[in-house]
């Protein structure tokens, strides 16, 4: 009794610190209490063995990725850098179009794939059905494959994070907080070889970082505990909007 009492009294601020930090376990994404889920927090999206890695993850990738092709927020005239006409006026992302980790979230959220297609040891899950059918999250989960009522995302929607444009299209994260965003340059090529941005410069991984579903959102519900949404920065006063959009 007494070795369990200082096994509480010893554990209970590090609790409280885990919960102060904000973690998977709990969160929206703690799928644990569902059958489907084998009672485990991590299988459904990662896997220590055989993972899926297609090139665009290497994060232990468990969940089967979607095929389906998105209709992009908004009609480009001109493409991001300026010079080419590659996307011009193409309103059709296909799966390449968007950066690796979107495409991990929609493998759930595009709504094409079931919850419960992944890969697992004993292949013995019952059916989970897709997200915001009955009893696997709100309707408004599943943003479906139509994204243009969306924020943009993929390689098309990117910012400049060297320059912070002002006026309307002001677009990069200020630098007091852009350390707050999870900058995104992974994955496949995001902008045509040879792409010069207005000011004849190269356009390249680095300066031009992709709008992701994870610029916004942590997975793991790590960094802001309690802010529905799992967000980075928090949208109270929409601060996490004026970060980006210097309005
Ligand atoms: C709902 C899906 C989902 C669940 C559940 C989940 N993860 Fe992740 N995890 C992701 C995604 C997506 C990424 C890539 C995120 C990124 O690059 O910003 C990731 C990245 C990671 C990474 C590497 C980079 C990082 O952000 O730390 C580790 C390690 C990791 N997860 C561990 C875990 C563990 C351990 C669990 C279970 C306690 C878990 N994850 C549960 C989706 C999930
Ligand atoms: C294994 C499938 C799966 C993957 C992969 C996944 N999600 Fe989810 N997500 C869900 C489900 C199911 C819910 C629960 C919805 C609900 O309860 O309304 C959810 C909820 C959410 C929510 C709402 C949280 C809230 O507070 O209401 C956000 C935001 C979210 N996911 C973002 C993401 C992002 C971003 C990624 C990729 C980095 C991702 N998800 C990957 C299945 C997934
Ligand atoms: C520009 C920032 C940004 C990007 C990029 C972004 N989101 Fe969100 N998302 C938000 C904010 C802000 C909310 C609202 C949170 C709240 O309730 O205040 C939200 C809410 C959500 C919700 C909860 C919706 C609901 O009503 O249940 C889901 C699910 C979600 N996002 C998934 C995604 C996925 C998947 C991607 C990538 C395709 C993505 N988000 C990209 C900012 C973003
Ligand atoms: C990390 C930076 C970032 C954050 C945070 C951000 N945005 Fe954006 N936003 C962008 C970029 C970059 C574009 C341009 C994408 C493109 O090239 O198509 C954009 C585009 C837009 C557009 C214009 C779409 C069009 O029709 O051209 C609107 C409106 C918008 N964002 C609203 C929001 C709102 C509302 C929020 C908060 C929920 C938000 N943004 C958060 C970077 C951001």
């Amino acid at each position: 009794m007494r070795s369990l009492f200082k096994f509480i009294a010893a554990a209970t601020p590090m609790l409280a610190a885990c919960f102060a930090l904000g973690e998977v376990a709990g969160s929206k994404h703690d799928f644990s209490a569902q059958g489907w889920s084998d009672n485990a927090i991590c299988k459904p999206c990662h896997t220590p063995h055989n993972a899926i890695e297609t090139g665009i993850t290497g994060r232990l990738w468990a969940h089967t990725l979607s095929t389906a092709e998105y209709n992009y927020h908004g009609t480009r005239s001109t493409s991001v850098d300026n010079t080419t006409t590659l996307d011009a006026g193409d309103t059709i992302l296909t799966q390449n179009d968007m950066d690796g980790a979107s495409r991990l979230c929609l493998s759930c959220h595009d709504g094409t794939v079931a919850l419960d297609s992944f890969m697992g040891k004993d292949q013995s899950r019952v059916t989970g059905g897709t997200i915001g059918t009955a009893g696997h999250g709100s309707p408004t989960a599943n943003l479906g494959t139509d994204l243009s009522n969306d924020h943009p995302v993929g390689f098309r929607a990117q910012y400049k994070e060297n320059t912070q444009h002002g006026g309307h299209y002001g677009y990069a994260p200020f630098a007091s907080v852009q350390a707050k965003f999870r900058k995104f340059a992974w994955s496949t090529t995001p902008v045509p070889a040879g792409s010069k941005d207005q000011d004849g410069n190269d356009i390249t991984y680095t300066n031009w970082p992709s709008i992701s579903c994870v610029t916004c959102h942590d997975v793991h519900n790590g960094t802001l505990p309690d802010e529905p949404g799992l967000l980075r920065v928090t949208n109270t006063g929409s601060e996490i909007c004026l970060s980006c959009h210097h309005k």
